[in-house]
């Protein structure tokens, strides 16, 4: 596994975490994800999986980082803080080492939200500060809203078919060494199998590439994600065999033209 600095913490972190959404795969594929080092979980008070997280990382929480998020309905000053104890409570630990705002509510000063979330960190309850679904506008109004702390990490919807955040987003959190943490990152299982990844050319650059390269298309699509400055990848599977499969997608490298091949074959979308 290899790991990269998270935002400007100097904290390292894997390139491959382990999404929970909704996730019932019980301790297992957690436990092996903290093994092979993807230790990096992300859940969040909607998903319903805080405590089957909990559950499984009890007796190593030394060694997980742990990322969560309140919901963007709950964007109120005391909303934040009661969700914050909501979700340390299901997860049964003492501090969130991410904590990140959903997605934003325009009917919510950006302010207000930022402000709870420094005071959850001056509090001990939060180590770091994240946001997720704030595009370029709404993640400079939440950076300039902040007085004590700063953005380590926004998380957005990013892989081979959704390449959306190439227009302005990734460049400006490279530049301002935010980790982007790449959500969706198998376009939900779509790039992992041949049935479901529709388009013929697209699908025969990919098992090209994965012939190439001798690993499967998980692999390449989650390793093209990775390969990009500052950014993680967290795909979600409920099976152990898989967690092996997806950390296999760190430790190596595309080349150059089998990049621009990929590239090209899949269309710029949002
Ligand atoms: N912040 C947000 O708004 C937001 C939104 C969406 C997601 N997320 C986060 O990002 C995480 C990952 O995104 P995601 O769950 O949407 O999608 P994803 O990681 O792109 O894809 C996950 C899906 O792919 C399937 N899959 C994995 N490996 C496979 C393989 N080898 N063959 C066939 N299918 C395979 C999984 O099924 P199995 O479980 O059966 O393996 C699962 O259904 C979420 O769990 C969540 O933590 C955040």
């Amino acid at each position: 596994m290899e790991f990269k600095e998270f935002g400007a913490t100097g904290v390292k972190v894997p390139d491959i975490g382990l999404g929970t959404w909704q996730y019932r795969g019980g301790d297992a594929p957690i436990k092996k994800a903290v093994e092979l080092g993807a230790c990096l979980i992300d859940t969040a008070e909607m998903y319903g999986t805080e405590e089957a997280v909990g559950a499984a990382i009890r007796g190593m929480r030394d060694k997980v980082f742990i990322a969560t998020k309140v919901s963007g309905n709950h964007l109120r000053y005391e909303q934040v803080i009661a969700a914050a104890e909501g979700s340390l409570r299901r997860l049964g630990i003492e501090t969130i080492d991410l904590y990140q705002v959903h997605w934003p509510d325009p009917a919510v000063p950006i302010a207000e939200t930022m402000g709870a979330m420094e005071k959850l960190v001056d509090e001990g309850k939060v180590r770091f500060i994240g946001v997720s679904n704030f595009y370029l506008k709404n993640l400079q109004e939440a950076e300039a809203a902040m007085k004590r702390h700063t953005i380590a990490a926004n998380q957005v919807k990013y892989s081979l078919m959704q390449r959306g955040i190439e227009e302005d987003t990734l460049a400006y959190c490279q530049k301002n060494r935010i980790t982007v943490i790449a959500y969706s990152p198998l376009a939900r299982g779509a790039l992992s199998t041949r049935t479901l990844l529709k388009n013929r050319r697209t699908l025969a650059a990919l098992q090209q590439i994965a012939s190439e390269t001798g690993k499967t298309m998980t692999q390449v699509a989650l390793n093209w994600c990775i390969a990009k400055p500052g950014v993680i990848a967290i795909p979600k599977t409920d099976k152990v065999e898989r967690v092996v499969e997806m950390c296999g997608a760190s430790g190596w490298k595309l080349s150059p033209s089998q990049t621009v091949a990929l590239e090209k074959a899949f269309p710029v979308s949002v």
